[in-house]
């Protein structure tokens, strides 16, 4: 079986990038930092999300994904999953009605089967509400996991194809829950770890990876401006050489 890469354009080196996807960590250390609880923190990372979701629509980015809760974040404290799942209710009552006034189509991705009944009528409302906006894709990966994504689409792929065994890895992808979207050209992750925590496995895999100190709730506007310089500077070859690059073959 032959592999072809699904990626394969080269986009204009000046270019805004089209998906910045985000995992956005340090929330608890930026709480206790202040000697405040985690919550707190949490707290102030949605209004991070709010501020890089604006500048995120004035600098013409078409889709930004973050990382809001993962399958494996089940195993904190009870405590705070729970606070979690409420904020994540409240940051949905407060800011559908905005998003879709700045015609942002909102998408909420990951094994949704596991919240509750309530938040997941919230999600799907908000989801329709929001369909046919074209500014901006925001999509929240919520219980979401990389290793979850593959398995499930690769359910649906042979499912799809009774007695089949050969299959593309455009087949797969097209199953992929973010099937919508184009894989992201730039992954941030502040909080100063350096590791992918089993966010988009499949679709990072050639991604720019740029990774800051900064604590998800101090992310700011010029947070992002230098995470876009820095994409500025890399030169994305795809398994090309620089001087094809050059030559623009
Ligand atoms: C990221 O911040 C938010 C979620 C995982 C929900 P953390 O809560 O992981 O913050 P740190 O890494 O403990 O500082
Ligand atoms: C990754 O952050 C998940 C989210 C930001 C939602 P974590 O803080 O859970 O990652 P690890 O477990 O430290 O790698
Ligand atoms: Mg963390």
């Amino acid at each position: 079986m032959i592999f072809k890469s699904s990626t394969t354009a080269v986009p204009e080196v000046d270019a805004v990038p089209r998906h910045v996807a985000i995992i956005m960590d340090g929330n608890g250390r930026w709480a206790t930092k202040r000697l405040l609880p985690r919550v707190a923190g949490h707290v102030k990372g949605v209004e991070a999300v709010r501020v890089c979701v604006e500048a995120c629509v004035d600098r013409g980015i078409e889709y930004l994904t973050i990382f809001a809760f993962s399958s494996e974040n089940w195993r904190r404290p009870e405590e705070e999953v729970s606070l979690l799942m409420r904020l994540f209710v409240t940051a949905l009552e407060r800011e559908v009605a905005k998003m879709h006034a700045n015609s942002i189509r909102l998408k909420v991705v990951g094994d949704l089967s596991r919240f509750d009944a309530k938040l997941r009528e919230m999600i799907a409302n908000a989801e329709r509400r929001t369909a046919n906006n074209t500014r901006l894709t925001l999509t929240v990966c919520a219980n979401y996991g990389g290793r979850w994504d593959i398995m499930q689409a690769t359910g649906k792929m042979v499912a799809a194809n009774p007695g089949t065994v050969d299959f593309t890895e455009e087949q797969l992808s097209g199953h992929l829950a973010m099937a919508y979207a184009p894989e992201p050209d730039l992954f941030i992750r502040t909080g100063g770890e350096e590791r992918i925590s089993n966010f988009l496995l499949w679709q990072l895999a050639y991604a720019e990876l740029y990774f800051t100190d900064t604590f998800w709730p101090d992310f700011s506007c010029a947070s992002l401006d230098d995470a876009i310089a820095s994409y500025h500077k890399r030169e994305r070859r795809f398994g090309r050489t620089g001087a094809q690059l050059a030559k623009k073959t």
